[in-house]
């Protein structure tokens, strides 16, 4: 059981307007909203590293004429097949092609895979999102 807690924040007038544009950006119902998303992240990041479970998706987008990028991002899925729940490969266009990868798994290791996918060489570009689960992986 938790309580709602109030407290005063201390901030730069130029930074509160970066912000407020961020939340209407973004649409957030008001600045609490803001701040306890942005504080949620900040928190699912270090869970990463405390080994609890995580779900998300990887995307990589890449051009498939690229010489072995499709069989080296086959292979390392293959390796960390246990982390991947499902793909999804769409052909864009008749070069590029972009790759969706929905992950589950210890925090540490979606990341490591993560990284390694988007490292690839030839992977035009890459992200993570993810979100903890709450769940400690031993
Ligand atoms: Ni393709």
């Amino acid at each position: 059981m938790s309580n709602t807690v109030r407290f005063g924040v201390s901030i730069n007038d130029d930074l509160l307007c970066k912000f407020d544009n961020l939340i209407d950006q973004r649409s957030y119902a008001n600045r609490s909203e803001a701040i306890r998303d942005l504080i949620r992240k900040e928190l699912v990041k270090r869970e990463w590293a405390k080994n609890e479970e995580v779900v998300g998706v990887i995307t990589l987008l890449y051009d498939h004429h690229q010489r072995n990028l499709s069989g080296n991002l086959t292979r390392l899925q293959h390796h960390q097949h246990d982390l991947i729940i499902s793909t999804t490969h769409i052909h864009l266009d008749g070069d590029n092609c972009l790759e969706l990868l929905a992950v589950k798994g210890k925090g540490k290791e979606v990341e490591h895979l993560a990284s390694h996918l988007i490292g690839t060489k030839g992977v035009k570009h890459g992200e993570l999102t993810a979100t903890s689960t709450g769940k400690k992986i031993d």
